[in-house]
């Protein structure tokens, strides 16, 4: 088997897209173009990958860095397409076997369709093989010129004359080469279009003049290839993206009230018997167990949810964990690795950073829980702060199983509240409270008999 080599074009500043950000690190469905590229490239294990950059060529060297075995080459200035794939030479010298070209705008394509190219290619032993597809609106695209059935040009939408701009067989920007004859046809390329650019379309009608067998694909589903230039296309490729995966969620056992107003990630995961309500955002990492319950206007951002949680409405949820059987909500915040033991509750406006919230625990009203520990079956009563900073510092708060926190209560941390204790609801804790103990940390009542009405008596005087 021949060594195959992938290349992702990116070096383009996507002019239509009015942006100071390279075009490849827009994001689609939470994630930069150029990850989703490159997460098809990966799963064809080449012998080498490496992305051409240019335009903010740091931005995105920044976003794929420590990535094993990812090369870069850089272009500057960006001459067009064949002089993007020139600057790969030195990188690929002596190299032989197959370079597989995925440019950094076309974010859906998915592995298999990258994998059929490369076996259609191989199998039919052709010097380059272009994947196209057939589509309603071919504007914009590179439109694939036929002789007899077979391809023997790319023309390009600038350069077409009326009739070939009828044609709605497009060329996706993604090709199979054979590496002997590519790197001296990319030489012959010139820059005589309507751009002024190097344009890797040419190679095709270069390949035809000297009897180089071209090939191509049709992929079945156009949507694959679809290219992003403009703001409009980023937000159709996610819409494509988002109904993708709400598809394989509710095709795996997921319920999903409304697909229009869900998103959720790529690289999500949630359980079957998982019901997710409208206006619903499930970002990054997250992982969502089974027969848990979303409620609507609920964000989750790489964080993971046990089975049988039950998500209230209008939850943020960052960075956290929530074991089996617990419930959030609704209007909570959790953040920075806070983790929610099993069937722990977490109520209305309760927020909690940096805290692990033991099994069984509650804090169901008003709270603000920071850089704590806080054991099992703990009741923390409503209005209870944790009063973490000094102005200058973060300290810890630890209280331990079973204790019982009274309402409104301050922790000035570092403070411990042993097993079993109690606060009295109202108290400012400045002590460690010991095990079983009662803490009051609060000014005592005193009450005036008859002042309401010596009050009232003194007014009538004056
Ligand atoms: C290109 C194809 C067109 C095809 C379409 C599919 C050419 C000449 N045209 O057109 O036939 O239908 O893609 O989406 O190839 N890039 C560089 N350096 C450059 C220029 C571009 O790295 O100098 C990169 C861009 O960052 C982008 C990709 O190449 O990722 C395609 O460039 P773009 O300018 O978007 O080409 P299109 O006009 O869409
Ligand atoms: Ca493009």
């Amino acid at each position: 088997m021949s060594e195959l080599h992938v290349v992702i074009l990116a070096a383009g500043q996507g002019t239509r897209m009015k942006s100071s950000l390279p075009k490849a690190l827009h994001q689609v469905a939470g994630e930069p173009m150029v990850e989703h590229v490159l997460r098809s490239a990966t799963a064809l294990t080449p012998a080498t990958t490496t992305v051409v950059v240019g335009y903010g060529a740091g931005a995105l060297q920044a976003q794929l860095a420590d990535r094993p075995g990812l090369q870069f080459a850089l272009q500057v200035p960006q001459g067009g397409t064949a002089h993007a794939l020139q600057r790969v030479e030195p990188l690929l010298a002596g190299q032989s076997g197959t370079l597989v070209l995925l440019s950094g705008d076309v974010p859906l394509l998915r592995a298999e369709t990258a994998r059929l190219l490369l076996a259609t290619h191989r199998g039919a032993g052709a010097a380059a093989t272009v994947l196209t597809a057939v589509v309603e609106q071919p504007y914009g695209y590179g439109r694939i010129i036929r002789s007899a059935g077979k391809i023997v040009g790319i023309v390009e939408e600038r350069d077409a004359s009326p009739t070939q701009r009828r044609e709605c067989e497009i060329n996706s920007g993604i090709y199979a080469f054979d590496l002997a004859p590519l790197f001296d046809a990319l030489r012959t390329v010139a820059a005589g279009n309507a751009q002024g650019e190097y344009y890797l379309t040419d190679v095709v009608a270069a390949y035809t003049r000297r009897r180089l067998p071209v090939e191509t694909l049709i992929v079945k589903d156009p949507r694959e290839v679809r290219g992003v230039n403009t703001r409009s296309e980023l937000s159709e490729v996610s819409t494509i993206m988002r109904q993708n995966k709400n598809a394989e969620l509710m095709a795996a056992g997921v319920t999903i009230v409304d697909p229009a107003t869900t998103y959720i990630d790529e690289q999500v995961e949630v359980g079957q018997d998982t019901v997710i309500h409208p206006g619903v955002l499930i970002q990054g990492r997250s992982k969502i167990g089974s027969s848990c319950e979303i409620h609507a206007s609920v964000r989750i951002s790489d964080s993971e949810i046990g089975d049988g949680v039950t998500v209230n409405n209008f939850c943020l949820i960052l960075d956290s964990h929530v074991a089996d059987g617990a419930a959030v909500g609704p209007f909570a915040h959790l953040r920075s690795a806070t983790r929610i033991g099993q069937h722990a509750t977490i109520g209305n406006f309760v927020e909690l950073k940096k805290t692990t919230f033991g099994a069984g625990s509650k804090a169901s009203h008003l709270s603000y829980l920071g850089d704590a520990t806080i054991g099992v079956n703990v009741n923390v009563g409503a209005g209870t702060i944790t009063c973490n900073y000094d102005g200058q510092k973060k300290h810890p708060t630890v209280i331990e199983d079973g204790a019982f926190i009274g309402s409104d209560s301050q922790l000035i941390a570092p403070v411990r509240v042993g097993k079993g204790a109690y606060v009295g609801a109202g108290s400012s804790i400045t002590e460690d409270v010991p095990a079983g103990a009662l803490a009051v940390g609060r000014g005592r009542q005193t009450n005036i008999e008859g002042w309401a009405d010596r009050k009232k008596a003194e007014r009538a005087k004056t």
